[in-house]
């Protein structure tokens, strides 16, 4: 193979990242894989948008028939966002028998482990790390770093949008709208920022982190969750009067009752290291009991950050199809146990 070849689905803040990660270290790539990645085809909604990029026109495409039915296209990376047809734009690549590289949380924490199991019956790989910190690998931290861990807790700041929010509400006296509008300007924001304010995507996060630390599948609707929303223009500066910060953290802990997963806006003393964990930055602290406290911190969301990661599992997913080893790897410990559930 000379070449490995991509179908995009979505253009937007992360989608554009990805190709100009694609475009700008192509030489790189090649010099990693020995073969170039290019991106073949891309879907979007409005095929007429004007759109900043070196990419040829009559690549870009509404269906995502034409791009499955290419059988050049080797891989799927979606990052278009959304629900339903997300979900059934990876489901429908597995099926094809495309692997496909996401970052989407909204999927892979409401039907992750039915889609992981969808792409080992057909032999194709799913990677997922920018759907959880942006930039920063937890993800595979948590599936190869500290495999072999017992993992009791995670604690930490998993929304860029609203830890930008509160930085600039408390740094710079910015009210919750402007911080708001700005943070959507600069594409933190989900399509739909309630899913930020409302605290529904840190949850979705801890979802995917919970199940990879605790090898179980935490369900969404068991987790306890507050967002931002009533928190008022003072409450901020009152909180950094008396020497705190307020933060929307995500915690997850495992004992002999269980597992807990929340989110929720907390007050933290201005000496706490997340406390100074600022703007869109995102910071996870793992707690396990061989390898004790682990911090984990960098760019929660924007387009280059998360790029990185999508195109860290576009270079996974191609070494796997170089080596003829895709779909081999089981990686989702939630998985295996519905596999070993499935089996009854
Ligand atoms: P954007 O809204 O910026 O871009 C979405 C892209 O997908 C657009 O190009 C849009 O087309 C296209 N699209 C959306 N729906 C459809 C559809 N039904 N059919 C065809 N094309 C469609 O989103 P982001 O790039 O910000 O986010 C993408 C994904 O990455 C989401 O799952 C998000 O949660 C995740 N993510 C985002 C991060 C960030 O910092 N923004 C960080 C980590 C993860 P068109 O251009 O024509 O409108
Ligand atoms: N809206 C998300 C955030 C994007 O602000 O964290 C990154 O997942």
């Amino acid at each position: 193979k000379k070449e490995i070849n991509i179908g995009l689905l979505g253009f937007g803040v992360v989608g554009s990242g990805v190709a100009q990660i694609l475009l700008n270290h192509q030489t790189d790539l090649q010099h990693k894989l020995g073969v170039s990645v290019q991106i073949k085809k891309v879907m979007v909604r409005n095929i007429d948008k004007d759109r900043d990029t070196s990419l040829a026109k009559d690549i870009f495409t509404t269906s995502l028939d034409d791009i499955l039915s290419d059988d050049s296209i080797d891989l799927i990376v979606e990052v278009m966002g959304g629900t339903t047809d997300a979900k059934d734009a990876i489901e429908r690549s597995l099926q094809a028998g495309k692997g496909v590289v996401t970052a989407n949380k909204d999927v892979m924490a409401e039907v992750g482990p039915k889609l992981l199991k969808i792409a080992d019956e057909n032999g194709c790989d799913l990677f997922y790390e920018a759907s959880v910190g942006g930039g920063i690998p937890l993800i595979r931290t948590l599936e190869d770093g500290l495999a072999s861990d017992r993992i009791h807790a995670l604690t930490g700041i998993v929304n860029g949008t609203t830890n930008f929010m509160l930085t600039k509400m408390k740094e710079e006296n910015m009210s919750y709208d402007a911080a708001l509008a700005l943070a959507t300007e600069l594409g933190f924001a989900e399509a739909d920022p309630t899913a930020d304010v409302d605290g529904l995507d840190a949850a979705r996060k801890m979802v995917i982190l919970a199940s990879l630390a605790f090898s179980t599948e935490v369900k969404l609707e068991d987790v306890y969750v507050r967002g931002i929303r009533e928190i008022k223009d003072g409450d901020v500066e009152l909180a950094d009067r008396f020497g705190y910060t307020v933060k929307l953290a995500g915690t997850a802990k495992k004992d002999e009752n269980g597992i807990e997963v929340a989110v929720e806006p907390v007050f933290l003393p201005n000496a706490h290291p997340l406390a100074s964990v600022n703007n869109e930055m995102n910071a996870v602290y793992v707690y396990g009991d061989a390898v004790g406290e682990t911090m984990f911190y960098g760019p929660g969301a924007g387009s280059l950050p998360t790029a990185t990661s999508v195109t860290g599992d576009i270079v996974a997913a191609c070494r796997n199809l170089l080596l003829g080893v895709n779909g081999k790897r089981k990686h989702a410990p939630q998985y295996e146990r519905k596999v070993k559930e499935d089996a009854q």
